[in-house]
């Protein structure tokens, strides 16, 4: 691929995949769309204009009906960690499912407790964080932690964040604060939102560090007033994702965490997507920060596609649920554990959070020039293979690309790349591809990218 003085790579012509897909003899797209339209729910969202048929993947490549080949670079929906149908895998599913799929937690099975030992030796030492409740989403994860924080501590309040996303459930779409994501049905009983540490669009308008950080000093008088003094919990997602890839200053989450634990509540880490290495120099987002949760939920990437979640605490904190009975009929079965495992065990022996330092340190270093070059791209934000793009239609006024963003994600989608777009306008390009990316994949996104910019721009 040829890089020009500027350093930004040229050639935007898809890397192929050594892997052949099988030739597809499925339905059309056509007719797979229009069973969606008549037998689905309406509230589906796509994207694209012509949603595609995807009908294979392979690693961090996916396959249309027609054969076409993308490089998948939102995993997903950042779920897949170690590759599509990684084969050992695939290999390992296989041979569980032909012995057993289910039965619940009611009778004993050995990978439960290997996967719940696996993870614990995942957490920081010292932290206690050793006792796992699975669930099948992220939404019942945090249904769970939230449930389990209000219960130890007798408190009821819990803080999120605006711009959080934490799940679709009753529950965890209070804690979402997204217009966009909330439904006008009652909802938010008992939950309060903080602000975000967004320095692009700084919830005061101030400026970093002359704020002294009032986005998190704020929590004090968010509790005092707000709240009976006392509160259960606070959550918060150590990079936003759907937000938009907002990542805090660095002694944010310090000043949010230690003012919480004053006034009683527990600090929860939603690691749905920032987990599992993908933050490069940490296994954990939060590790980032310098500070420990009492509560970590997981889900997406933790089973490279299964539906598989997880809540983990400290004992003393899921103890107070033996009060009553709680069951997830599907949470900890055999074929997800398995997947979880197997995840783990490939993120170690193919080196995958190293991998998400390296590559995405390259495609960091890429939006940085893209960023230079082009007026609509207003910031670079994240870590790792956890990485956004605002665009704007203005640097000044900072206005939205809403439209823009939306004509990238459709102009990429032709030369075979697949992002993904987030924030509250829609205005955030987001690459959180399989965390098997290579340096060729990194130079194709972003010499795409910079052909989008510019014919947007032009
Ligand atoms: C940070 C975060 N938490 C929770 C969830 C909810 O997960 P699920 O869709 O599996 O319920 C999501 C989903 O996008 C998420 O990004």
């Amino acid at each position: 691929m040829s890089t020009p003085s500027s350093g930004i790579p040229q050639s935007a012509t898809l890397p192929k995949s050594a892997h052949t897909p099988a030739p597809y003899k499925g339905p059309s797209r056509d007719e797979v769309l229009a069973l969606r339209r008549e037998y689905l729910t309406p509230s589906l969202l796509t994207y694209y204009k012509e949603p595609l048929n995807i009908v294979e993947g392979h690693m961090q490549y996916l396959w249309d009906d027609s054969g076409k080949q993308y490089l998948d670079a939102i995993a997903g929906i950042v779920t897949v960690s170690v590759g599509h149908c990684h084969p050992k895998i695939t290999e390992r599913i296989r041979e569980q499912v032909g012995k057993l799929c289910h039965t619940t937690t009611i009778y004993l099975h050995p990978t439960i407790g290997q996967f719940g030992k696996a993870l614990a030796e995942r957490f920081p030492k010292g932290s206690e964080l050793n006792t796992t409740y699975f669930t099948n989403s992220g939404s019942e994860a945090n249904d769970i932690a939230v449930l389990m924080a209000r219960m130890y501590t007798g408190n009821f309040e819990v803080i999120s964040l605006r711009n959080a996303y934490h799940g679709g459930s009753p529950s965890a779409m209070a804690l979402t604060a997204h217009g966009t994501w909330k439904y006008p049905v009652p909802h938010s009983h008992g939950v309060k939102h903080g602000t975000p540490g967004y320095c692009y669009r700084c919830p005061f308008g101030l400026t970093y560090p002359a704020c002294d950080m009032k986005c998190a000093t704020d929590f004090e008088e968010l509790i005092r007033y707000e709240t009976p003094g006392q509160v259960a919990a606070f959550i918060g997602e150590p990079i936003q994702g759907v937000g938009g890839v907002v990542d805090p200053p660095p002694e944010y989450f310090k000043i949010v965490y230690d003012i919480v634990r004053q006034h009683g509540g527990l600090c929860i880490a939603d690691e749905v997507q920032t987990g599992f290495g993908r933050t490069g120099d940490h296994f954990w987002g939060f590790e980032n920060w310098g500070v420990t949760p009492d509560i970590v939920t997981m889900a997406k990437g933790i089973g490279n596609g299964a539906p598989l979640a997880a809540c983990t605490s400290r004992r003393e904190i899921a103890e107070p649920l033996t009060q009553r009975i709680h069951f997830n009929t599907f949470g900890g079965n055999p074929v997800s554990m398995i997947q979880g495992l197997t995840t783990l065990e490939i993120i170690d022996s193919e080196q995958i959070q190293e991998n998400a330092k390296k590559i995405g340190g390259q495609i960091r270093a890429g939006l940085m020039l893209l960023k230079e070059k082009h007026a609509l791209v207003g910031d670079v934000r994240g870590k790792g293979l956890m990485l956004g793009i605002e665009l704007v239609k203005d640097r000044t006024t900072k206005e939205p690309a809403t439209a823009e963003a939306a004509e990238v994600v459709e102009q990429v989608r032709e030369k075979g790349l697949l992002l993904g777009k987030g924030g509250l306008y829609g205005n955030v390009l987001r690459i959180k591809p399989p965390m098997c990316l290579n340096s060729t994949d990194a130079d194709f996104l972003i010499a795409c990218l910079d052909e989008a910019f510019e014919k947007i721009e032009a």
